[in-house]
């Protein structure tokens, strides 16, 4: 795939490697991205620029870019299929956000939960690039005229968002960008804490026995579930409203085992909790591990890691550079192609 027009539908979708990535991000999204990556075509990116609206160590975020891009990479995207990259190596997201912060309003970046949210928790770095976060977003999105956004439940208001700006876009310029449509898996798309089922499996989690990670050993993923939070009662059932816990970890092992939830009822009933636990630590451990091998032998190989996103960089600036200049037509910039500070890929 080399980044030019193709009658097949194209997705982009990104994770911020603002944390290692977890069962949520996986099963939420990445599941989704390697299925579609068959069929469509993929942009993936690592949003090492949205990592930057928490503070970030500078070692810690480029190891943590880097590992990414293997686990990606293992989990089964293949970078001859699809475009890996990283967002900061392509420069038009960031032209593009600062166009379409002009036409985003206040009051709507407001209204987004997950900045209330993010605010709430971060009283002490409530920065602008948080508040901004869903124009990037959009950006990122609309530079490669996608059809499909493959996110977990949490993104969808940020996949509004950005058909609210792209039209209102084309509403005065005319037909710029394709609308978006979010692409939410039917088990998976919103994954919770295993020590606090009300709130969602997180790569930022304070506490870390909350979360599973893609990376992490056997034994430490058997002992979180082990401690996962359940409810008084026995019955492994599917309640969300008064089996929180229970319910998290069903849709858990519905997405990694491919089982319905009526399936996973009559496989433990009459079974305790410790019983279905083990089942559930020894189905993730066995859908992990092949990634987590992979993205350690891949982590080995610097060389190629970097080949290839050196390669995804080049094919999405392409794309990018595309809808780049034609907003810039359309808004009145002069076109810079005689410029000789721009780089000859705008040329
Ligand atoms: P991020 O990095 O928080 O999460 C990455 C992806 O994983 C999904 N996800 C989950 N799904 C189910 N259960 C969970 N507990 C869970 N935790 C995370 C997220 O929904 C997301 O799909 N803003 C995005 C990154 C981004 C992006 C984009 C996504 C930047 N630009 C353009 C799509 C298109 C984010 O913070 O995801």
């Amino acid at each position: 795939m080399d980044g030019k027009a193709t009658d097949k539908k194209i997705i982009f979708s990104g994770i911020q490697p603002s944390g290692a990535l977890t069962l949520g991000s996986y099963l939420g999204a990445i599941k989704n991205w390697v299925t579609l990556s068959e069929t469509y075509d993929c942009r993936y990116c690592i949003v090492d620029m949205h990592a930057l609206t928490s503070r970030q160590n500078p070692a810690e975020l480029r190891r943590r870019a880097i590992d990414q891009l293997a686990q990606y990479i293992a989990c089964g995207l293949d970078p001859e299929k699809s475009i890996i990259f990283i967002q900061s190596h392509v420069p038009a997201h960031a032209e593009l956000a600062w166009v379409l912060n002009c036409y985003t309003m206040f009051g709507e970046l407001s209204r987004m939960t997950q900045f209330k949210d993010k605010s709430a928790k971060n009283t002490d770095n409530i920065n602008a690039g948080l508040f901004t976060y869903p124009v990037l977003m959009a950006a990122d999105i609309l530079l490669y005229q996608t059809d499909l956004v493959p996110v977990g439940e949490d993104q969808k208001q940020h996949v509004e968002i950005c058909r609210d700006i792209a039209g209102r876009f084309n509403g005065i310029y005319g037909d710029v960008f394709r609308l978006p449509e979010p692409f939410i898996p039917k088990v998976g798309a919103r994954i919770m804490s295993l020590t606090s089922p009300e709130s969602k499996m997180s790569k930022s989690d304070e506490d870390p026995g909350g979360c599973i990670y893609v990376m992490q050993k056997p034994d430490e993923i058997m002992r979180a579930f082990k401690r996962a939070v359940t409810d008084s009662g026995g019955a492994v059932r599917f309640d969300p409203v008064q089996k929180p816990g229970v319910s998290n970890l069903m849709q858990i092992y519905s997405a990694a085992a491919g089982l319905s939830f009526e399936q996973i009822e009559s496989e433990f009933e009459g079974r305790g909790y410790g019983d279905f636990k083990l089942r559930l630590g020894e189905a993730v451990v066995e859908l992990l591990r092949p990634i987590r091998e992979e993205a350690e032998r891949l982590a080995a190989d610097r060389a190629h890691l970097e080949s290839v996103y050196r390669q995804g960089a080049e094919k999405a600036s392409r794309a990018a550079e595309k809808t780049l200049r034609k907003v810039y037509r359309k808004i009145g910039f002069i076109e810079k192609k005689d410029v000789p500070s721009c780089p000859s890929i705008r040329n």
